[in-house]
C-alpha cells in the first residue's frame, strides 16, 4: 500500500496547476495544516508528554527499588522495615491521577467543542462528502458542482475562509481521514457529521478511508487539493459548466450513450444521468482513476474500462466485455471531458 502511495505521489506530482501541484508527504499526522488539525495534534502531544512523564517516574522508582533493595549476597539477607497502609501515600496516588485525568478531559473537551460545534461563517465553502463502496462523491450544493475522489477547497488565507464539510454515507460506515487536515471522522448512513478545515498551505494532501467498509476499503483513497482562492474560483466555474461537446468525437459520444455506462454515470449535457457511480462530466480534471488507485492517463482509463475487476477486484463497476472498437470509442470520448 505504501509503495502504491509513493508511486502515486510521484506520478501525479507533475499534473495540475502551478500552486496546487505539490503532493505532500504520506499520511503525515505530524504536519497539520488546519486549525482543527493543529488543535488535535497539540492535544495528542500533551497526552503523549503527560504519559511519557508518568512512565519515566514509574520506571525510575522501579529501577531505584530494584537496585536499592536487591539482595547482595546470601548472608546479608535482612528484611526491610514492614509497613502496613499509609493514608498519605494512598491519598496521593488517588488524587494525583484524578487531577491528571481531569486536566486531560478538559483539554480534550475544549478541542472537541472547537472542532465540532463551530458555526460556519457566511463566507465558508460548503461541501458534502458522501461515502460509497469504494469511492467518494463530493458535492458543492451552493456552487452547483459534483465531483469525485478529489476534495477541492480554497486555501483559508488571511480572511479566514474555512470549508465546512458534511459527511454522509449511502451504504456502510466509512471514515474520512486526510491526516494533515485533521482527525478521522466517520461517515454514517442516515446521519450528518460535520467538520471544518481551514488549510493554510496549498497543495495536494493524501488521505484514505479509515473504517473497514468491505473488500476494497484499502483502495478507497481520497485527496484534498487545496488551491489559492482565485484558482479555486476558476476550478469551480469550470466544473459548473456542462460537459465539453467536442464535435470531432460525436460518433464516439454516441457509443458512450448507447452503452449501459449511462445508467450509472452522469455526463451533464448527454443522456448519461446515472447517480450510482462517479460523475464523469469533468473526468479529465481529476488526477486519478478508481478512487486514487491509478493515475488518470489514457492507457489506464482504457485498462480500467476493459476490466475494472482486474484493477479493483470486487468494485461495483462490472466488467462490460467491451469490444476493442467500443473501448477505443469510449476512451476517445472520455478524454475530451476536461
Ligand atoms: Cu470506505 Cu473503508
Amino acid at each position: 500500500m505504501i509503495t502504491r502511495y509513493l508511486f502515486l505521489a510521484a506520478a501525479v506530482a507533475g499534473t495540475g496547476h502551478a500552486a496546487s501541484n505539490e503532493v505532500h508527504n504520506i499520511a503525515n499526522i505530524f504536519k497539520p495544516v488546519t486549525t482543527p488539525g493543529k488543535q488535535e495534534f497539540d492535544a495528542a502531544m500533551l497526552v503523549l508528554w503527560v504519559c511519557a512523564a508518568i512512565f519515566v517516574i514509574v520506571v525510575s522508582l522501579l529501577i531505584y527499588a530494584l537496585i536499592r533493595f536487591r539482595r547482595r549476597s546470601d548472608d546479608d539477607f535482612e528484611e526491610p522495615p514492614q509497613v502496613y497502609g499509609s493514608n498519605q501515600i494512598e491519598a496521593a496516588w488517588t488524587v494525583i491521577p484524578i487531577l491528571i485525568v481531569f486536566v486531560l478531559i478538559m483539554v480534550t473537551a475544549r478541542v472537541i467543542a472547537g472542532v465540532e460545534d463551530a458555526p460556519a461563517p457566511p463566507n465558508a465553502i460548503r461541501a458534502t462528502v458522501i461515502g460509497h463502496q469504494w469511492w467518494w462523491e463530493i458535492q458543492y450544493p451552493e456552487l452547483g458542482v459534483v465531483t469525485a475522489n478529489e476534495l477541492n477547497i480554497p486555501e483559508s488565507g488571511t480572511k479566514h475562509q474555512p470549508s465546512f464539510l458534511k459527511l454522509q454515507s449511502v451504504d456502510v460506515i466509512h471514515s474520512f481521514w486526510i491526516p494533515q487536515l485533521g482527525g478521522k471522522v466517520d461517515l454514517i448512513p442516515n446521519r450528518n457529521n460535520e467538520i471544518w478545515v481551514d488549510p493554510k498551505t496549498t497543495g495536494t494532501f493524501l488521505g484514505n478511508c479509515a473504517e473497514y467498509c468491505g473488500t476494497q476499503h484499502a483502495n478507497m483513497l481520497i485527496r484534498a487539493v487545496v488551491r489559492p482562492k482565485e484558482e479555486f474560483a476558476q476550478w469551480a466555474a469550470a466544473q459548473k459548466l456542462p460537459a465539453v461537446n467536442d464535435e470531432s468525437v460525436a460518433a464516439q459520444r454516441e457509443v458512450f450513450e448507447s452503452l449501459s455506462c449511462v445508467n450509472c454515470h452522469t455526463v451533464r449535457g448527454t443522456s448519461g444521468s446515472g447517480k450510482f457511480g462517479p460523475d464523469l462530466t469533468h473526468l479529465m480534471s481529476r488526477s486519478t482513476l478508481a478512487s486514487g488507485m491509478i493515475p488518470n492517463t489514457r492507457e489506464n482509463l482504457r485498462a480500467w474500462l476493459k476490466d475494472p475487476q482486474d484493477i479493483k477486484p470486487g468494485c461495483l463497476m462490472p466488467s462490460m466485455q467491451l469490444t476493442d472498437p467500443q473501448l477505443d470509442a469510449l476512451v476517445s470520448y472520455l478524454v475530451t471531458l476536461k
